[in-house]
């Protein structure tokens, strides 16, 4: 028993990242961490997944979802930078919570951060292949259905898919980047943030004008159910549409924590770090709400339902936005872009959690033997593109994103949770920084985000079970056994 509630010791942990984090400076200002933030945030979830919960759950009442959804994060993000400025080394959840929380906590993080990383980046990965679809479309190409779509997914044609390579293919890319070494320098992110929140800007402005009334009316629709082309029951309308769409838009939302991963690379983190998480959060909501707005006035659910229920945005734009050909030119390849900056991120996020666990005995050797020219961990970045690569071939994109959004939703809910138990039992550690109006805000940053696991309905609710249940066999039969502080 007390096996499962050993923490990591403080001070080796100190030692172990010393070596790694030497060369951190401490560069970081308040507006570079909202650069950060928004980078890693503005992605799929707004460029696909806000007409998926359009089509399925709630109609123009999506940009209610997107309200639920930010305030949900913004009480998580308190906790989450609590957490993180407690010990103050670059890692993430899972590294907080080993050295707090004890090891099986931290196992069941590190296991649930796999669907955050490595299935978003999946998710992300099959919104990219859409994107690319359109963008051939310009030169009269076009890769075929089959070969761009997973086998559960059916074309309006009754066209069957079979795999999705392109998916495949920008994993494999972005993965070699990676075994190089490479990361995105700070100019090339400040470029494609701006790039992103310029042509979500020039959309709501644009698209303001050709707002039909008729398709926000009603703007929350009458509670009852829908069935997809794939045969699934959602709820759609009322209050559980709306507590669905949270849940499948939360999605816009991941890849916030990033920014509270990077304390140590901070000037002042105890003032940079809560404005660098809220700031990112709150102009991702305002433009978030702006832009579903915008985009369910353009097109209609039915849109969403079947033609535009790819690429929602450019499919927009072509279709009732007279004479804005260049700015659906421009959207695509700007959300291509975007995207692989997104898929990197989160490639290397999946990479580094499983460093650490490698290095502390819960998952095998091979997650951290680097590369000897490129001193990176190429095994395990091969490893993920396998894994990253069948998801992202072979199944459908909202349920790889529902996916996503109930790991990381409940492993939002353990870290706000992990606050409340902190102080509790470990008032003395110093906290650079301390979540607000404790026991409020990690409460009802529990309930929010569990409304949103809620909503998200039982055929997520069981994925989710199952993977925990598959993580909790691994650890009772391998990692308790293997782990370093049994020595
Ligand atoms: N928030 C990121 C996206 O929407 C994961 O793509």
């Amino acid at each position: 028993m007390s096996k499962l509630f050993r923490l990591k010791p403080l001070d080796q942990l100190f030692k172990e990242t010393e070596d790694s984090d030497k060369s951190l400076k401490r560069s970081l200002t308040a507006v570079s961490l909202i650069a950060l933030g928004i980078g890693a945030i503005i992605g799929a979830g707004l460029f696909v997944r806000t007409a998926d919960a359009a089509a399925n759950n709630a109609g123009p009442a999506v940009t209610i979802g997107f309200i639920l959804a930010g305030i949900g994060c913004a009480l998580a993000g308190l906790c989450y930078a609590e957490f993180a400025s407690m010990i103050p080394i670059s890692g993430s959840a899972y590294t907080y919570s080993y050295a707090t929380m004890g090891e099986m906590v931290a196992w069941i993080i590190g296991w649930d951060l796999i669907l955050e990383y490595a299935l978003g980046a999946a998710t992300v990965s099959i919104a990219w292949s859409e994107y690319l679809n359109k963008l051939l479309g310009y030169f009269d190409l076009s890769i075929p259905y089959e070969w761009s779509h997973s086998p559960f997914d059916v074309g309006m044609n009754g066209e069957q898919g079979i795999m999705n390579i392109p998916a495949l293919i920008i994993v494999g890319l972005l993965t070699l980047l990676l075994i190089r070494g490479s990361r995105e320098s700070s100019l090339v992110n400040s470029i494609i943030v701006l790039t992103k929140v310029t042509i979500v800007i020039l959309f709501i402005v644009f698209g303001w004008s050709f707002i039909s009334e008729s398709n926000h009316t009603p703007f929350i629709p009458e509670a009852t159910t829908y069935t997809d082309a794939q045969g699934v029951d959602h709820h759609f309308g009322g209050i559980m549409g709306i507590l669905a769409a949270a849940g499948v838009v939360f999605f816009a939302f991941i890849g916030f924590d990033a920014v509270s991963t990077a304390a140590q690379e901070t000037k002042n983190p105890k003032k940079a770090m809560p404005i660098g998480i809220l700031g990112s959060l709150v102009i991702c909501t305002v433009l978030y709400i702006l832009f579903s707005y915008v985009l369910t006035g353009v097109g209609s659910v039915e849109d969403f339902r079947t033609y535009g229920k790819e690429a929602s945005v450019t499919y927009a734009i072509q279709t009732y936005m007279t004479g804005y050909d260049w700015l659906a030119k421009l959207v695509t390849v700007a959300i291509l872009a975007g995207f692989s900056s997104v898929i990197l991120v989160m490639l290397y996020g999946q990479s580094r959690v499983f460093y650490s666990m490698s290095r502390d005995g819960l998952v095998p050797k091979i997650f951290s033997e680097t590369h000897s020219k490129f001193k990176t961990p190429y095994k395990s970045n091969i490893l993920f593109f396998l894994f990253v690569g069948i998801f992202a071939c072979f199944v459908p994109d909202d349920i790889v994103g529902d996916m996503t959004s109930i790991g990381t939703l409940f492993a939002f809910m353990l870290v706000s949770a992990g606050v409340l138990i902190m102080r509790k039992t470990h008032p003395e550690i110093p906290r650079q920084f301390k979540t607000p109006w404790v026991p409020v805000v990690p409460i009802l940053g529990i309930l929010v985000c569990g409304a949103m696991v809620y909503g998200l309905g039982w055929a997520n609710w069981y994925r989710l079970l199952a993977w925990l249940a598959i993580g909790f066999v691994i650890y009772f039969s391998y990692s308790i056994r293997k782990s370093k502080l049994n020595k």
